[in-house]
């Protein structure tokens, strides 16, 4: 039966107390993590968002009625429990951070019962996760899980307080608007008001903050949810939150100087770490050359080596054919894994293929020297020589090539890359590598679109020394774009945006938008631009990465309270879910069913 918490007031959470509270009275309230009753004696281990802490009751000095409910507690029970603070009678529990004390109760009472959990509540939870995401409340009271959105919690109170002593305004942005082109698919809210008509959610508040800079804010902040129909993946949700700012008569080193800092004070009073300033900083073609990513995990070596050169006088089709074609033949080194066994290397070739390789080519250097390639025939030895020299091949090396255009190869071996590092397990979770990428390319050609789109998007600066080539060679062009990545993961990303009309239309020109076209999606930003804008620059985190990395989880799930999972549905409350026929009138809405249903009318 529930008891009321009147009279009762709570002095510390449980893990508060330690040796410095010893005799004084207290009173605590939780969850209980566990009973044990051997006999007379009943210990119960009470547990808070803070930690555990253990209440003993003993014949003889703990009062009869007292026990006997204690004994009768389970798992997940709330009380309240009033007692005193003493050093423990038994041996100290190292495990615990209160494994020195414990309480001896006056007054027990049970606020709530609780069923017994699907699931037991603890830390390191070897239950699926989909049981435990459909009991996310649950889950919830998790030690780690707890720990990861205390951390979260902290990230974001100190990414306030530092943005604010620079002088950035905390200001909210829309969030029913037209639609912004970061890229993804958008989610549409439908109006009731104007039937057939529809609002986007952003997809990041970026017209916005460029609005606010025109509008003479000078310095933007804001922890805000952006929301993306995209495929889900472990870093990527359908909606998630993004650390976002935006600054005045600035350039590209200001951006980076003050979120240099930030990361700095993040990094030292979240996890006492140090991180080193000025962050390096690479363009994305040392990154794309050296890596085949344009967010490089730098924690290891194993760099590609562009060995066109060498093999360009194989008797090789596939290296040749490549070369013809204007690609490239580059390679990576394992090191140690010559005598990897010939099923593991058809595996690699198998998930170079995943990534768009033709196929895969490799020389295994067995530990006596002797050498094992799938191309052995088609270079001689001298050839061979040059070839594992140019790779910095040792015996017990395994050197392995693909051949095509440059973007594959950098894709197949970029990923290889990483996929060797795990199995080889060169990655350390406790290693913190951050790495500014730099000029990136400013457009991508889509073959999908047969156009150029925006890598970064529409409203970012080219670089001044590149605006020459804009009409003749427009891929060449480099813009003053930069992402700030962690140990391979993008956290955040950002650029120097036009600020001039001539230049924005340009743009917009190559993207392929007519003139009313553009007019018609950005028309009140081109607007804005004709009533003084000042230059500006900005980038935005994406929070839920850059907690993921600091509480050293796999998946941003782990740092988001109401996570979705794949397929974008939630499965505790189950949404998406169908709506009232009343619902869909009202908005002028008619759904268009599905295939099965329209061949039954
Ligand atoms: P961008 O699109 O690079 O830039 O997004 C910024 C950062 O947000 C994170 N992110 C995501 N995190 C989780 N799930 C997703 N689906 C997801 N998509 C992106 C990434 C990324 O680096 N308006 C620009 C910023 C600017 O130019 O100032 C923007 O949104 O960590
Ligand atoms: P093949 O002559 O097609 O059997 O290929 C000989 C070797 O070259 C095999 O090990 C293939 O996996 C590899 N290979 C094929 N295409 C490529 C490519 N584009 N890049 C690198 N290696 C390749």
């Amino acid at each position: 039966m529930a008891e009321s918490m009147m009279g009762l007031k709570r002095t510390h959470r449980c893990a508060e107390l330690s040796e410095a509270n010893i005799g004084e009275r207290v009173t605590i309230m939780g969850w209980v993590q566990k009973n044990r009753n051997k006999g007379g004696l009943v210990f119960v281990d009470v547990r808070d968002r803070s930690g555990i802490i253990q209440v003993v009751c003993e014949e003889g000095s703990t009062a009869p009625e007292i026990i006997e409910k204690a004994a009768k507690l389970r798992s997940e029970f709330v009380i309240a429990v009033v007692g005193k603070v003493e050093a423990r009678s038994g041996a100290v529990n190292e495990n615990l951070a209160t494994g020195a004390i414990e309480i001896k109760p006056e007054e027990l009472r049970v606020l709530s019962e609780s069923e017994t959990p699907p699931f037991p509540i603890e830390e390191n939870s070897k239950t699926k996760e989909d049981l435990r995401l459909k009991y996310r409340f649950l889950d919830l009271r998790r030690p780690d899980i707890q720990r990861n959105l205390m951390m979260r919690s902290r990230v974001a109170t100190l990414t306030r307080q530092f943005l604010a002593e620079e002088g950035f305004l905390e200001i909210e942005t829309p969030f029913l608007i037209k639609s912004t082109p970061e890229g993804a698919r958008d989610y549409l809210v439908p109006s009731r008001v104007h039937p057939g008509n529809f609002y986007a959610l952003p997809q990041s508040p970026q017209i916005f903050k460029q609005l606010l800079m025109c509008s003479g804010y000078d310095r933007y902040f804001q922890i805000v949810k952006c929301f993306r129909d995209e495929d889900l993946r472990a870093d990527r949700q359908p909606e998630f939150t993004q650390i976002d700012m935006e600054l005045s008569f600035v350039d590209v080193d200001d951006v980076i100087d003050v979120n240099e800092r930030l990361l700095a004070k993040l990094f030292k009073e979240v996890l006492d770490i140090d991180v080193e300033l000025p962050i390096q900083r690479m363009t994305w073609q040392e990154a794309m050359d050296r890596f085949g990513s344009d967010k490089p995990d730098i924690r290891f070596g194993m760099e590609l080596q562009n060995v066109t050169e060498v093999v360009k006088d194989f008797d090789f089709v596939v290296f040749k054919n490549a070369i013809e074609k204007g690609g490239t033949v580059r390679g990576i080194n394992a090191k140690g894994q010559g005598a990897m066994p010939r099923k593991k290397i058809d595996k690699l070739v198998d998930f170079a293929k995943d990534y768009g390789a033709k196929g895969l080519a490799y020389i295994a250097i067995q530990k006596d020297g002797t050498v094992k390639s799938s191309f052995a025939k088609f270079m001689n030895e001298e050839q061979q020589k040059a070839l594992i020299e140019a790779m910095g091949g040792e015996n017990g090396d395994l050197l392995l090539f693909a051949a095509d255009k440059n973007k594959v190869v950098w894709d197949v071996l970029g990923a290889l890359r990483l996929e060797l590092a795990r199995q080889m397990e060169l990655l350390d979770k406790n290693e913190y590598k951050f790495l500014w990428v730099t000029e990136f390319p400013l457009l991508e050609w889509s073959e999908e679109q047969n156009r150029f789109t925006a890598m970064h998007h529409p409203f970012t600066m080219p670089m001044e020394e590149d605006l020459q080539y804009i009409d003749s060679d427009p891929g060449r062009v480099r813009a003053k774009a930069y992402d700030i990545v962690l140990n391979g993961n993008e956290i955040g990303g950002g650029s120097v945006r036009i600020f001039n009309q001539e230049i924005q239309s340009k743009m917009f020109e190559v993207l392929g938008f007519t003139p009313e076209q553009a007019e018609e999606q950005f028309g009140f930003l081109l607007n804005a631009f004709k009533y003084g804008v000042p230059p500006h620059a900005g980038l935005a985190y994406g929070l839920d990465r850059l907690v993921m990395l600091m509480a050293k989880q796999d998946s941003i799930r782990d740092v988001i309270a109401f996570p979705k999972v794949k397929d974008a549905s939630d499965l505790m409350t189950e949404a998406p879910a169908a709506v009232d026929k009343k619902q869909l009138e009202e908005l002028g809405l008619e759904l268009a069913g599905t295939k099965e249903e329209k061949e039954e009318e």
